[in-house]
């Protein structure tokens, strides 16, 4: 198999989760690892031993021949990162949110699109087998015509949580709290199943339980949209102990019901329903969308969450905050 060279930019939490799925995938090489933090670089050399490392990733690019980069930075430097990458011609898996604003996100697509860069976003649950098969029989009929849907995601979080990483409790390096953090995962899905321009937004973001902290921990709002139907949407870390993530779509013919923790399952009422697979095998949807990035720059098809897919999300994540910050 063809062998990609990757480096990391940002060896923080979540480049420590993700590092096993890296290392066992095959036609995947780490061969550079970068942070500011030189003490979280060497931690993740543990994983691979072989890298080299770096604290400043533009010495990292101009020394090293890589295929492709996973960027793990705080949110407000995905723009600038991805932007120098883009100019050196380098493939992006960057994670999530594309930027904290949406006219970078538009300027590093056009950006991509001139240099021939492909650049996937890391919003696994496009690769989560059980969110995929509600999609798909949603989108293609089988439960009618859709009339409503509503999404919970209890997700508990210590007050530790934004103060060991300051970025995430102020907007402007973070571009809000919950809701673009962690909301986000499933709201890109669920904007992808309504599929409708949105009439009107209401509800309220804001602190519940961190008072002291700058961004939202909770976000809950009634999308209505264009074609009549309604999304109800609850994303907090406001809550006692995590519970698992429910979604649950009304059709005219049927009903879904999902739930998730650490692995994800749906269930229908009624419906005409077929089954759906992914064509991508993997042993968790962290894994699959990162073989969805390889397979892309190694010539296959595209990564299901590119940088025009991550767009829309980040559209309405900024329409919401502007409707319903309290
Ligand atoms: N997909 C998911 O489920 C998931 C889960 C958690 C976090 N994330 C995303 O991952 C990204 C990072 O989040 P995190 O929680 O790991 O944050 P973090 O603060 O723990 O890690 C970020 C790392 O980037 C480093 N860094 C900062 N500036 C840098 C620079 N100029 N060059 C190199 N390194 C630099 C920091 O020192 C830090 O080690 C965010 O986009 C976040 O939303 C995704």
């Amino acid at each position: 198999m063809k062998i990609s060279n990757i480096g990391i930019i940002g060896c923080g939490t979540i480049a420590k989760e993700i590092a096993p799925l890296l290392k066992i995938t095959r036609g995947i090489k780490i061969t550079a690892l970068c942070d500011t933090n030189i003490s979280r670089v060497k931690y993740l050399q543990k994983e691979f031993k072989k890298a080299i490392l770096y604290e400043d990733y533009m010495e990292m690019i101009k020394n090293q021949k890589l295929d492709g980069v996973y960027v793990a930075v705080p949110h407000f430097l995905h723009y600038p990162v991805l932007k120098n990458l883009i100019m050196n011609k380098i493939d992006i898996f960057v994670e999530k949110p594309i930027t904290t604003e949406i006219s970078h996100a538009i300027e590093l697509s056009k950006l991509a699109k001139t240099y021939g860069v492909k650049i996937a976003v890391n919003y696994q649950y496009r690769y989560d087998k059980a969110l995929n098969q509600l999609m798909e029989s949603s989108t293609s009929g089988e439960l009618g015509k859709i009339y409503f849907g509503r999404c919970l995601i209890p997700w508990k979080r210590e007050e530790s949580y934004s103060s060991k990483t300051s970025w995430h409790q102020n907007y402007e390096m973070s571009g809000g709290g919950i809701l673009i953090t962690q909301g986000s995962h499933l709201l890109d899905m669920l904007l992808k199943l309504f599929n409708s321009d949105i009439k009107k937004i209401e509800g309220v973001s804001k602190k519940m339980q961190f008072l002291q902290v700058e961004v939202e921990d909770f976000s809950g709002f009634t999308l209505t949209f264009k074609n009549g139907s309604v999304l109800q949407f609850i994303s907090t870390m406001a809550v006692a102990k995590e519970e698992p993530i429910v979604v649950d779509i009304y059709g005219e013919n049927g009903t879904a019901h999902y739930k998730a923790k650490f692995f994800s399952k749906v269930h229908f009422i009624k419906g005409n329903i077929k089954k759906h697979r992914l064509l991508i095998r993997g042993l968790h949807p962290t894994h699959r969308s990162i073989k969805g990035f390889r397979n892309w720059i190694q010539g296959g098809s595209p990564h299901l969450c590119t940088i025009n897919d991550a767009i829309p999300v980040l559209k309405v994540i900024q329409k919401i905050y502007k409707e319903t910050l309290d």
